[in-house]
């Protein structure tokens, strides 16, 4: 099926017309000079792929939970500093963890708390267009604004990243990560009000692994044979800049969704990777603004899903193709004793993003790959105690363009709508009539995918009743885990399962396609204490 969407992207439309507005009124409109240079005209797998180095501890402080601990501490900057995506490119200026992108990769413990100063070292102007008209980003407020959320991580509220709790330029903040959670591939990533897509396009994410005994006794293959490929998109002017799109309303720049014309791995453009002939184990991870991922090699070749967003799957299952929105990440097996000598292709339909090339030589390989991994016990849906029957809406304007998305016909500031209680189970039902799939993001916890449903949309649009035309869909094997983040299929209900457990407090949910979360496509929810039902007032903390 073609959506508005794809179309526009596949046949360049909306390139074209960005560029007729873009272009500086000299009278005579001058003949269509490109903006962005065409990453395709590159020569391809010149670049070796980067890897990013593992995080070390600066010291060791007071743990916030018990001052007798003494835990790890690090400290990580938010920096301008420049790169080069490509070698036939110029040096890209970027905002980056660390000085670069992705920012180095955290690799922690389940249960070791640790605690991580996030630094804002950025320049005072921003270099990518900021839209003034969206919440929280008016032109009252400092133009460079970062609050990091750790996606994935069951932190405290006060730790979470909340989009409001931003820092200024030359300021830091101390978060607190308890850890207490499954071995997972988590990510950090910019969270400010309004601005959060500019920022994460400009370079600020990273990679957070957490590891555990039950992943340590599978004997996956680790160390450099445990790769993490964090994509994400951009397009680039012809001086190598980052080109992020604007609409052809001058005080409105806010485009409905970003794609890059180039696909960067771990921040390169079509880079090579030279593997030895034996298993594999890659961290994906779609970091990019919009973009969804069909991940496939060129020839076809399988290899084997090991866990989702959360954690290890209950077995490996075999594939050829998966796909990934952005905010997710999958763990992969790939087996190149099976591939000597070839020269394999990762692509997503018609877009190439790298090369594998495999070694000539056998080799040696102790690593397995177990036929059971970690059970998934199903949480009944008798548990739940509520169920929530959310609508994902677009509002449009005259000529059809999507010009604002909201959560239940609700803005941001709006009173909190959504208040679980701490410890108890919740089926969330996402009802979604728009053209779109919106990966929908819960901070905090991990859930459980139920089951999909088409439904009459016009029916629903007019009345807002709600009849289905279709059969339940079970979820795909490959999101049949612990998942973080749900593609909410358009034209179809779906339906996820949470228990809310950790920390009482206010955390957010939101799609994550970053353009439609900058645009009121995010909300508030707040975890109640038990107690606090019985109290109201009272200050609804616990810890978990
Ligand atoms: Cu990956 Cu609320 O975000
Ligand atoms: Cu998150
Ligand atoms: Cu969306």
């Amino acid at each position: 099926m073609i959506t508005r969407r794809k179309f526009l992207h596949n046949s360049g439309l909306a390139t074209t017309a960005l560029l007729m507005n873009q272009l500086p009124a000299f009278g005579q409109a001058p003949a269509v000079k490109a903006l962005t240079l065409d990453p395709n005209a590159l020569v391809k797998f010149v670049d070796p792929l980067p890897i990013p180095p593992t995080m070390q501890p600066n010291e060791h402080r007071a743990s916030p939970a018990n001052p007798a601990v003494r835990v790890p501490y690090y400290k990580l900057g938010m920096r301008p500093f420049e790169m080069k995506v490509h070698r036939d490119l110029k040096a890209t200026r970027m905002w980056g963890f660390g000085s670069q992108t992705p920012g180095p990769t955290f690799d922690i413990r389940s249960g070791q708390e640790i605690l991580v100063e996030w630094a804002n070292e950025l320049p005072d102007k921003h270099f990518l267009p900021i839209d003034h008209n969206l919440g929280g980003a008016g032109k009252d407020q400092p133009e460079v604004r970062t609050v990091v959320h750790l996606h994935g991580g069951k932190a405290p509220p006060d730790s979470d990243g909340y989009p409001e709790d931003w820092i200024t330029p030359g300021k830091s903040v101390v978060y607190h990560y308890p850890n207490k959670q499954y071995a997972a591939m988590l990510w950090y990533h910019d969270h400010a009000m309004g601005i959060n897509r500019l920022n994460i396009y400009a370079g600020l994410f990273g990679v957070y692994l957490i590891r555990d005994s039950v992943e340590d006794s599978l004997n996956l293959p680790s160390g450099k044979y445990e790769i993490p490929l964090a994509l994400s998109d951009g397009s680039f002017t012809p001086e190598s800049q980052l080109f992020y799109p604007v609409s052809d309303k001058v005080n409105a720049p806010w485009v409905p969704e970003v794609f890059g014309d180039g696909i960067l791995v771990n921040g390169k453009l079509f880079p090579y990777f030279e593997v030895a002939s034996r298993k594999y184990r890659f961290r994906v991870l779609n970091a990019s603004n919009g973009r969804f991922y069909h991940l496939s090699f060129e020839k076809g070749a399988s290899f084997y899903q090991i866990g989702t967003d959360q954690g290890l799957l209950p077995a490996p299952i075999s594939l050829k193709a998966l796909m990934l929105a952005p905010g997710e990440r999958v763990d992969l097996v790939v087996d190149f004793s099976d591939h000597r000598g070839e020269e394999m292709i990762l692509k997503s339909e018609a877009l190439t993003i790298m090369q594998f090339r495999v070694a000539h030589e056998k080799m040696m390989d102790t690593s397995s790959l177990p036929a059971t991994l970690r059970p998934v016990p199903k949480i009944p849906e008798s548990q739940a105690v509520k169920t929530r029957l959310l609508s994902l809406d677009e509002y449009q304007n005259r000529v059809a363009e999507p010009v604002l998305m909201l959560l239940n016909g609700t803005y941001w500031h709006q009173p909190v709508t959504e208040k679980p209680v701490l410890n108890t189970t919740e089926i969330w039902t996402l009802i979604n009539p728009t053209d779109d799939s919106h990966p929908i993001h819960l901070h905090l916890v991990r859930f459980q995918i139920l089951d999909r449903r088409r439904f009459d949309v016009p029916l629903y649009m007019s009345k807002r009743e709600l009849r289905f035309t279709g059969e339940l869909v079970p979820p795909d094997s490959s999101e049949a885990g612990w998942k973080d983040t749900v593609r909410a299929q358009p034209g179809m209900v779906t339906r996820i399962i949470v228990h809310f457990e950790g920390y009482a407090g206010r955390y957010v949910w939101h799609c994550h396609i970053l353009e439609h979360e900058d645009n009121e496509m995010m909300r508030p929810y707040e975890v109640v204490a038990e107690a606090a039902l019985e109290a109201p007032g009272g200050t609804a903390f616990a810890a978990g």
